[in-house]
């Protein structure tokens, strides 16, 4: 600081004649000119003692009010006369160290001055003292909201490759670093470790990188750190000497024209304090020893281009960040551990729900592999939406974790499936085989009764002809009436037997059924004691009478309620948000666009979320080309095909999305005979 005195002209007759100052002195006829001047030089190099007469200090006017504003680098001395009360009204009161009425001595002056210089200089030590404190509180702050930033930054990141670039970009960002790289400690399978370079960037220079793995031990200096746990903070890694317990390898250096200075390396820690990794910053910019003071953000921009630059702009590590990425190293070790976790037990329910639809699938070779190649075909049809930039899935998107909800959704869509008789599933006919059989044995039981009957009427006839009676004509009619009787017989069993088979007749079932009955009637179904025989049970009825398929009603409400256990069950199921809506996904894949599925005969858009809509296609077509179905011939691809373009014509599928399964030509990316058990 340079101490320095400016006094008027007037003011002299104030001071000891011939006054003499102990320090550099300007004389001033225009003393608010002077002080301009002062204040246009920079003050805050300057401690200045004024010494005016009280006409001028009450004169000063705009220069006045700039002193205000540097108030702890000038005091006042008034001297002389022109004093009235108005001087105590001056803002600048509390500069003004003495007003002299007379003429001061030289011993007064100098007192004056020793007394105004050192109240500067304590002044203005405080205030040094207070910026600083100022400064590193806020650089506390700073330091704090980054961490805090980063801490909320990293917890978020679901993806480890994104994730360790937002630690290393962060751990960069804060330092002012210009390249970093991350290293992570691996397990061998024999209990063993090793360091894997995982991640590097250079901000100057577009560098290469590819992972390696190198031997865990202090020969690196990262592995000197993951080994040891020390933060290493060197201001130049090519000052080394033998004597330091690690040493720098400078062929990367070399290879690449680059030039490593400064370096701060950090062991990562997790909460059980092990070391998991390591953050290696090379080349701190951030320049905080001068005025010319930079934070770590802008820093981070400035590019090192010259060799010249590597000496000017690089800088040591400010120690400080030291224990700011301690903490930063920290919180990244929690993330990488949090999102190995994550992984893990992804993959671990994932498996989970693959091996318990598996086990589910494989009931019934019949429907092996459908829920996996549903997943499939939905994934591949989401992409597809994705991929259309224009027409009706244009401002349609399915992000990955969307794309994984549909996926484990078509996984579980026929779970519930597991709570159905498998009977009905592999019913192929209106009766169950062995329903069937009884139904042809209790015909072959009339069969014999009947022909017991006539042999019995053969008998008395006998009988009769023994007593010389003429009976031919009886035995002709005995006979020709046992033959129309069984042929009737045989002719209902054929009957029953086509009526049997699920497919679709000109004649109406309930029609042929009743005809049974009334030939049955005609043909008096008694056994050899007179009593009826049933032939036809209730239950046969029912199901002869099917019109459509082998089901009958009771049976198709059991299979259709698949959905409400499937959503009951996959409800229970405590999905993180991003999956939350599996349940519903799942529960409406077989509504249809016209309200006539179930379980709710819902219609429209609104209601039927796409990823059903989209399931049902895939379950659709994979229903049709399946070709493992054992009473069923898969359909061939142009059928099903044009079967789909019916069902969506009809408003049973999503017309659109059938569209897009056909012109994105989806079967083909997905094998008809994937996924069935056993052929994995
Ligand atoms: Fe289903
Ligand atoms: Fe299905």
């Amino acid at each position: 600081m340079v101490k320095h005195i400016l006094f008027s002209e007037r003011s002299k007759a104030g001071l000891p004649a011939g006054s003499s100052f102990p320090v550099n002195a300007t004389a001033s006829a225009d003393i608010a000119g002077g002080i301009n001047a002062l204040l246009d030089s920079g003050p805050s190099t300057h401690l200045t003692v004024i010494i005016l007469t009280a006409d001028e200090f009450l004169r000063l006017g705009a220069a006045g009010e700039r002193l205000l504003s540097d108030s702890v680098y000038f005091r006042v001395i008034i001297t002389g006369a022109g004093m009235d009360d108005s001087l105590s009204e001056s803002p600048l009161l509390a500069n003004v160290t003495h007003v002299a009425s007379s003429p001061l001595a030289a011993a007064e002056l100098s007192f004056h001055l020793k007394r105004a210089f050192s109240a500067m200089e304590r002044e203005t030590n405080l205030a040094a003292e207070r910026n600083n404190y100022q400064s590193i509180l806020l650089d506390m702050k700073h330091d704090q909201e980054d961490l805090i930033n980063i801490g909320r930054a990293l917890s978020i990141e679901k993806d480890p490759d994104h994730l360790f670039r937002l630690i290393l970009m962060l751990s960069k960002k804060i330092t002012g670093a210009d390249a970093g790289s991350i290293y992570i400690v691996e397990e061998l399978r024999d209990g063993g470790k090793q360091l894997r370079f995982k991640y590097s960037h250079t901000f100057s220079k577009d560098l290469p990188y590819e992972e390696f793995v190198m031997p865990l031990n202090k020969n690196s200096i990262a592995g000197y750190v993951a080994v040891t746990g020390t933060i290493l903070n060197i201001p130049d890694v090519y000052g080394l000497s033998r004597s330091d317990p690690v040493a720098f390898n400078s062929s990367f250096d070399r290879e690449h024209n680059y030039r490593s200075r400064s370096m701060l390396v950090i062991p990562m820690r997790n909460h059980h304090d092990e070391i998991i990794g390591v953050i290696q910053l090379i080349n701190s910019k951030e320049d905080d020893s001068g005025n010319s003071r930079v934070t770590g953000n802008e820093a981070f921009e400035i590019v090192l281009s010259t060799p010249e630059d590597f000496t000017a702009k690089v800088v040591p590590f400010a120690s400080r960040y030291e224990s700011l990425m301690e903490a930063v190293a920290g919180q990244a070790a929690i993330a990488i551990e949090n999102n190995r976790m994550m992984k893990q037990i992804q993959e671990q329910f994932e498996e989970f729900v693959k091996a318990s639809v598996t086990a589910i699938e494989s009931r019934d070779a019949a429907t092996s592999g459908h829920s996996f190649r549903v997943a499939e075909l939905c994934k591949q049809m989401a992409l597809a939406v994705n991929a259309e930039e224009d027409g009706f899935f244009r401002d349609v998107q399915f992000s990955e974790m969307a794309i994984k909800e549909l996926e484990y959704a078509a996984l579980l869509h026929d779970f519930g499936k597991v709570y159905i008789d498998l009977a009905i599933f592999q019913k192929s006919k209106k009766l169950f085989p062995k329903e069937f059989e009884n139904l042809m044995l209790r015909f072959d039981y009339l069969y014999r009764c009947v022909e017991l009957r006539f042999l019995m009427e053969e008998n008395r006839l006998l009988q009769k002809a023994r007593g010389g009676a003429d009976v031919s004509a009886g035995f002709d009619k005995i006979n020709a009436e046992r033959t129309s009787r069984l042929e009737r017989i045989r002719a209902i069993k054929a009957t029953l037997a086509a009526l049997n088979e699920p497919t679709v007749t000109t004649n109406d079932p309930e029609d042929v059924v009743r005809k049974v009955h009334e030939e049955l009637d005609a043909l008096d179904c008694f056994d050899p004691d007179g009593n009826p025989i049933p032939v036809i049970t209730d239950s046969d009825q029912i199901n002869l009478e099917i019109r459509r398929g082998s089901l009958n009603p009771l049976e198709r409400k059991e299979i259709e309620s698949h959905v409400v256990h499937t959503y009951n069950f996959v409800s229970r199921i405590p999905w993180p948000p991003e999956y939350r809506n599996i349940p519903e996904i799942a529960l409406k894949h077989h509504e249809k666009p016209d309200g006539t599925g179930y379980p709710a005969g819902i219609s429209g858009d609104a209601d039927i979320p796409i990823q059903a809509r989209m399931m049902a296609v895939a379950d659709v077509y994979d229903a049709l080309a399946a070709t493992d179905r054992p009473y069923k011939k898969p359909v061939p691809l142009e059928k099903t095909l044009s079967i789909l373009e019916d069902e969506a014509r009809n408003k049973k599928l999503d017309a659109e999305l059938v569209g897009l399964f056909i012109r994105h030509r989806i079967y083909e990316k997905v094998d008809k005979d994937s996924f069935k058990t056993g052929a994995m």
